[in-house]
């Protein structure tokens, strides 16, 4: 049985490799990219760091995240995503690039009913071409679940294209 340990490591390896590979594939794209919960600032730092030439918008309730991951005020997008979703879809429209999700908590099954609720919030902002990498199972209607990348373990990270 894999202990907490297993499954956070492959976790964390999981966010890297789809992260990496989902911004390399929509690398000629030039919409935003969407962070949808900050946390301790890890995956926003990496994407920071490895993203070249767009926008990070990152959405959040509370900014508790280590002092070199606090995102700029005007690319901080504070409330609960259920509100500052719909709002962003009337804002930038289906402009996104690329969006990474990792909103859940401990509880798989609070998790699960999360990602159903958010998955309909999320959908009309993705661009043509755009991905979305989620560390829960998404419910879309008109995006592709993709293969993973080499180096993700499979249920740790889902990747979805808007074709
Ligand atoms: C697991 S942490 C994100 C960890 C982050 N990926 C990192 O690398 O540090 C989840 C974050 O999502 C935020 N969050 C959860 N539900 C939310 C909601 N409904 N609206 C806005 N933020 C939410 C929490 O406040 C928390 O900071």
């Amino acid at each position: 049985m894999p202990t907490r340990l297993d499954v956070f490591i492959d976790r964390m390896v999981s966010q890297r490799a789809c992260l990496d590979y989902a911004i390399a594939e929509t690398d000629a794209l030039a919409g935003p990219v969407f962070e949808l919960g900050l946390g301790n600032g890890r995956t926003y730092h990496h994407l920071r760091h490895r993203v070249q030439g767009r926008d990070i918008f990152v959405f959040e309730r509370a900014v508790g995240a280590h002092p070199d991951s606090v995102p700029p005020a005007d690319r901080t997008i504070l409330g609960d995503v259920r509100e500052t979703l719909p709002a962003a879809v009337r804002r930038f429209g289906p402009a996104a690039s690329l969006i990474h999700a990792d909103l859940g908590g401990h509880n798989p099954e609070k998790n699960d009913a999360f990602a159903r609720l958010v998955s309909p919030l999320v959908e009309p902002l993705l661009a043509p071409g755009g991905m979305m990498v989620s560390s829960d199972r998404m419910y879309f209607d008109a995006l592709s679940e993709l293969a993973l990348p080499e180096g993700a373990v499979p249920g740790r990270c889902f990747v979805y294209r808007r074709t």
